[in-house]
């Protein structure tokens, strides 16, 4: 089996332990984003002040940035019920209109990975969203009859790491679409200090920087690094997380100064070395290093652009300058000195 990325921003086992203690449950501890949470807290707000449901709310953003978190915020802030599930996990018409018709007045129905859903079970959910109601259809052929059956109003809030895959006729129903970003070193600070002080690990400011450096701006990431190096801590030195045994422990995990681990680097180095910086197409990259586009896609390549070593083109992937310098390679057409591996 392969070995688990400790960078990887999805759902990791290991991850559930303590998840609920650490999971933020107001705006209040909603640390940063704020232009997202100022902007939801106005429309719930407003949705409290008419006693209305909340307009249904895309959130979109790379894995682990926050977005089943804030959706169970706002039902909190809201004082309705969350129910919770996928697209994936909608097989049938069926399985949604079960669930649809046993919410609440104003309650808030989320669906991850809402680009997933299935084209039919998508076409109940438009009239569902829209009118607040499902047309069942009973009998088969030319006896058949349509019936529309009234649902209460309801919230649905959709999260995706791809709002691109979203169909128009999906997209176009909601009334708020919020992008999560990648958080700055500052914000992951403060989350990381606040998770340490709920799980009691002892951590002094020099190792809260070098895991906010290198938690490739997920809240997600940060947290499992701070537990995988409590651990360390207490095998490795006093049980404190000093910024010494951070280092030394983010450099046994893979994990480099800026949060690059083994896949990165091995992205990186499929387009500066085999492609001599690009533009390579995405799954020429995929195929060249035995990866999947979808990790390529959904994990390396959005923190590799915002780190600003990889652009997209219309001709594909391109290397940035900053890119060959990271790597201490020389870029062609350059002076020509041997270019190495980069690891
Ligand atoms: N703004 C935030 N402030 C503090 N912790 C956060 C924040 N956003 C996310 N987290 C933490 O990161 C973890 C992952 O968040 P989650 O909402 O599951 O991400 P997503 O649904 O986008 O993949 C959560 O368990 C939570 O503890
Ligand atoms: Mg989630």
């Amino acid at each position: 089996m392969e070995r688990e990325r400790i960078i990887a921003p999805e759902w990791l086992q290991g991850d559930g332990e303590h998840e609920s203690a650490i999971r933020p449950r107001s705006f209040n501890e909603y640390v940063g984003q704020d232009q997202v949470k100022d902007n939801i807290a106005v429309f719930v707000q407003a949705a409290l002040g008419r006693g209305e449901a909340l307009d249904h709310t895309l959130l979109y953003g790379p894995p682990g940035l926050g977005k089943t978190t804030l959706a169970t915020i706002i039902a909190n802030e809201l004082g309705v019920n969350i129910r919770i599930t996928s697209g994936p996990a909608i097989a049938r018409p069926g399985d949604l209109a079960a669930i649809i018709t046993d919410l609440e007045p104003r309650d808030i129905l989320f669906i991850d990975e809402i680009h997933r859903l299935n084209r039919t079970v998508e076409e109940v959910l438009y009239p569902a969203m829209e009118d607040f109601a499902i047309d069942i259809v009973t009998g088969k052929g030319p006896g058949a009859k349509s019936l529309r059956l009234p649902l209460p109003p309801f919230t649905l809030i959709g999260a995706t790491t791809r709002a691109g895959m979203l169909s128009a006729p999906l997209r176009d129903r909601f009334g708020v679409i919020c992008r999560l970003e990648y958080y700055n070193q500052a914000d992951l600070a403060t989350i990381i200090n606040r998770s340490a002080q709920i799980l009691q690990v002892a951590i002094e400011p020099e190792g809260t920087e070098q895991i906010s450096r290198r938690a490739r701006g997920t809240p997600r990431i940060a947290n499992r690094l701070l537990k995988r190096l409590r651990d360390f801590a207490e095998v490795k030195g006093n049980g404190v997380i000093t910024g010494e045994i951070a280092d030394q422990a983010l450099r046994l995990l893979g994990v480099d100064e800026q949060g690059l681990d083994g896949t990165d680097r091995k992205v990186m180095e499929a387009v500066l070395l085999k492609y001599n910086g690009g533009p390579v197409g995405l799954d020429n990259i995929a195929a060249s290093i035995s990866e999947s586009v979808d990790t390529i896609e959904d994990v390396c390549e959005p923190y590799l652009m915002q780190l600003g070593l990889l652009q997209r083109t219309t001709r594909g992937r391109m290397a940035t300058a900053a890119a060959w310098e990271y790597f201490k390679l020389t870029p062609p057409g350059g002076n020509g000195k041997d270019q190495g591996r980069l690891f």
